[in-house]
């Protein structure tokens, strides 16, 4: 997350995450599931500006019209929870600019709420360090934590559980978002909980010493069959990027997002260079070319 203040605003760009291992470890009796995942920060940003508003009022624009603007929203949510926390009663108009697709995985919305409670932070002077950052996100969502932990993190509980982790090298990434979103709830609603999950030491040790070809068959995500059921295209979009040669390919998070992972950065324009030559086969999905944030 960067951050640049001005004399009454603060402007954040705001990454969006990929899961390169998600394994789910039971059901909770409060119905949330107990996972392992590793999570990384890439360098596709959401925008927020945030500016002081004497009238007390909180205001959210996006430029995106999709998106409602209402009281639900995670970053009005957020705000109520930062005015709440801190007891200030100002308000604040938030203009939100979305590049990181809805609903795909990549925790955008996650992502802007994180952003409203470290801007308010600054804002607002509040002071607040890290550790309460993070249990304020979790309050939120289960994603929000993660991006007050740096780049990479071995997150457990319900993902709010942040452990950073040092990549041993940047990746190099090509994300396919299908047009078609998918609802977190409703995968989790698909999913059977494996009897024996996976032990996630290999995938830990591959991120750190920054082994990418070893990292590619660590991929895993135990939500992928539950949402290749809701949405079919993500196992043909898989299959598609595993035909193009990368170290490997996964669905991220719930879906619908799709990641190849690269060797380096030349093989993630080739590869999306070959996805663009093929789009009619792509049904509108977009493609990006990333990397994994410092
Ligand atoms: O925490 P968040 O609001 O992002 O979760 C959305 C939904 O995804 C939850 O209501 C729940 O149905 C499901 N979920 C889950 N276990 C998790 C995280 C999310 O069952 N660890």
């Amino acid at each position: 997350m960067l951050m640049r203040r001005s004399a009454s605003a603060v402007r954040v760009w705001t990454p969006a995450k990929v899961n390169l291992y998600l394994e789910v470890l039971a059901k909770r009796a409060d119905g949330y599931h107990e996972l392992a995942t590793l999570m990384a920060a890439v360098n596709l940003y959401d925008t927020l500006e945030m500016f002081e508003n004497a009238s007390g009022e909180t205001t959210l624009w996006c430029d995106d019209a999709a998106l409602s603007t209402g009281p639900e929203n995670l970053v009005c949510r957020a705000v109520e929870l930062a005015r709440h926390e801190s007891s200030r009663r100002d308000g604040v108009a938030i203009r939100l600019w979305k590049r990181i697709p809805m609903a795909a995985g990549l925790a955008g919305g996650s992502s802007d709420a994180a952003a409203t409670l470290a801007g308010l932070n600054r804002l607002w002077r509040l002071g607040w360090d890290r550790d309460k950052l993070i249990r304020m996100g979790a309050v939120l969502g289960s994603d929000v934590s993660f991006f007050f932990a740096g780049s990479a993190a071995w997150c457990t509980g319900r993902g709010e559980r942040v452990e950073p982790l040092r990549l041993g090298r940047a990746l190099d990434l090509v994300l396919v978002s299908p047009t078609v979103g998918l609802s977190t709830a409703e995968v989790f609603r698909g999913l059977t909980v494996p009897t024996e999950p996976r032990d996630g030491a290999a995938v830990r040790q591959a991120a750190a010493s920054g082994d990418v070809e070893a990292l590619g068959r660590c991929l895993h995500n135990r939500l992928q069959s539950a949402a290749e059921r809701l949405c079919p295209e993500v196992a043909g979009l898989c299959a598609r990027l595993s035909s193009l040669g990368s170290a490997g390919q996964l669905m991220t998070g719930s879906g619908s997002t799709v990641i190849a992972l690269c060797r380096n950065p030349g093989e993630a324009r080739t590869l999306a260079r070959a996805l663009h030559s093929a789009r009619d086969e792509l049904n509108g999905a977009r493609v990006f070319v990333v990397r994994s944030c410092d």
